[in-house]
């Protein structure tokens, strides 16, 4: 069953960007995400939703994915994952990104949802959403 899930969580490089994802299924997403571990328990990291075609295309034009897929075979959703530099600079505060990240990607597996991890090193580019 884990390694099932594990062999299906593959880094998807197309996407039915025709197919709407809601806000509240994102929110359910990140909800497994904030119950997953934490260093030192100290919740650094805040999500950035994003369902809204006009806010998809400025998050795009700002990651690399592999394939570059055209317009229509982009994701219709992201959740972008940030530490909140305000509760202090704490290493392992990018071990809590991959957790809830690897959280977030396992979970959509079950829905028969494609996703796939982005660096998070460009998320400075996402103020302009
Ligand atoms: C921390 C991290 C950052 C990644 N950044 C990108 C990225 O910027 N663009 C991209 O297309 N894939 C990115 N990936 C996905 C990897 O390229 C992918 O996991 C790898 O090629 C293995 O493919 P698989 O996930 O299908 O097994 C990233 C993966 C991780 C873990």
């Amino acid at each position: 069953m884990l390694r099932e899930l594990i062999l299906r969580n593959r880094s998807a490089r197309k996407y039915h960007q025709e197919v709407a994802v809601s806000r509240e299924t994102l929110a359910e997403l990140v909800d497994l995400a904030r119950l997953s571990a934490s260093g030192g328990n100290r919740q650094l990291l805040k999500y950035y939703l994003s369902c809204e075609p006009d806010k998809n295309a400025i998050i795009y034009s700002h990651i690399g994915l592999g394939g570059n897929p055209p317009e229509g075979e982009r994701p219709s959703a992201y959740i972008i994952i940030l530490s909140d530099t305000s509760l202090g600079v704490y290493g392992p505060g990018e071990v809590d990104q991959g957790i809830a990240a690897q959280s977030i990607l396992s979970a959509q597996q079950n829905a028969d949802w494609a996703a796939a991890w982005w660096a998070w090193y460009t998320a400075r580019n996402y103020a302009r959403c």
